[in-house]
């Protein structure tokens, strides 16, 4: 049992654990187009990174997902897939990458004793693969994700971010891949992160409308598999593959949320959908190596953990860009 429990009874578990800032990519949704990155010092190192996972995992989080920015842009990423495949009472590590250095890393990884991977694929068009990413090659990605599989990687999932009159036409093709490779898929609604404008108002595409066009061709069946995360997943009569919808919009799973995040500057950020965060860089930087002390902040900062994101009320506007936060 974890001893991270908020102030609403929730136990929380599940920690995403940002790497880097810094990705090969430039999404449109993510990131601006010529992107701050943070100073290198700015940046948990790589002890930094494990003290941090280990005083978690020794209060009761059991999985870690490390995410980006593109956690392997980091040279030393398998190093510390290395050092955290170590800790006691770990039972999943995980890592969400765009796919781009896959080819590579995706067996020294495995071997490193990482176990799931998600991969963001928006678009089985090349020319639109660019636009999206601003300078992506989708053919290094699908590459990336062959090399994933003949890795023995056994679980991977793949991100899409469907947005409209760009690829919500793709919805099929994007399920049709998956179906083929026997990869699970999930459909993500575009979060408010950054700044809002009119223009990503009109490309916002419901879980909804993604799901009516998926029912046109394989009629969806709630699925009992959950994550504890705001994935819900449905399954097609003749398929294992499963397909989730992650709707920050249209629905609200908040009372059953067992996640935190720590960004990439050793912020512990309680909800993705609130400006709240405490300082885990300092404690680090000042008593490196004293996980007790780390573990005492973290369960004092657990009691912060809000009731539920404020995405939705008017006027809040998170202005964290994904890459900074962690996705
Ligand atoms: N809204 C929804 N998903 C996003 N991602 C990045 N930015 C956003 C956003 N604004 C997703 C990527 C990837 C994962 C890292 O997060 O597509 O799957
Ligand atoms: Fe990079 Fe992922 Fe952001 Fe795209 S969504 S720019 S791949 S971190």
């Amino acid at each position: 049992m974890s001893l991270l429990v908020d102030a609403f009874g929730r136990e929380v578990e599940y920690l995403r654990l940002s790497v880097t800032d810094r990705c090969d990519f430039r999404c449109v949704y993510c990131m601006t187009e010529d992107p701050c990155f943070l100073p290198r010092e700015a940046v948990l190192n790589l002890e930094e990174l494990a003290w941090i996972a280990q005083a978690f995992t020794e209060l009761g989080v059991t999985k870690i997902r490390l995410t980006g920015g593109e956690p392997l842009v980091r040279t030393d990423c398998d190093e510390l897939v290395k050092l955290l495949g170590k800790l006691p009472g770990l039972k999943d590590l995980s890592m969400t990458t765009n796919g781009s250095r896959l080819t590579k890393f995706a067996k020294p990884m495995f071997d490193a004793g990482l176990k799931r991977l998600n991969i963001s694929l928006d678009t089985l068009n090349p020319k639109l693969f660019t636009q999206l990413t601003r300078n992506g090659k989708l053919e290094r990605v699908v590459e990336g994700i062959d090399a994933a599989i003949a890795a023995g990687f056994k679980h991977i999932k793949i991100n899409a971010v469907i947005l409209k009159q760009q690829n919500d036409h793709e919805v099929l093709d994007l399920v049709e891949f998956c179906r083929n490779r026997a990869l699970d898929i999930a459909f993500i609604e575009e979060m408010p992160l950054g700044e809002m404008d009119e223009r990503k108002q009109a490309r916002h595409c419901s879980s909804d409308e993604v799901k009516a066009i998926i029912n046109t061709r394989y009629p969806l069946a709630l699925s009992n598999k959950r994550t504890g995360g705001p994935a819900r997943y449905y399954t097609m009569a003749d398929s294992p593959v499963h397909i989730g919808f992650i709707s920050p919009h249209s629905h609200n799973f908040c009372h059953e949320c067992n996640r935190v995040r720590v960004t990439v500057e050793g912020q512990l950020l309680l909800c993705l959908g609130n400006e709240h965060s405490i300082d885990l860089k300092s404690i680090v930087r000042e008593f490196p190596g004293d996980i007790e002390r780390l573990k005492t902040t973290i369960l004092q900062g657990i009691h912060y953990k809000p009731k539920q994101h404020e995405f939705d009320k008017n006027g809040v506007q998170i202005l964290r860009f994904m890459n900074a936060t962690g996705g």
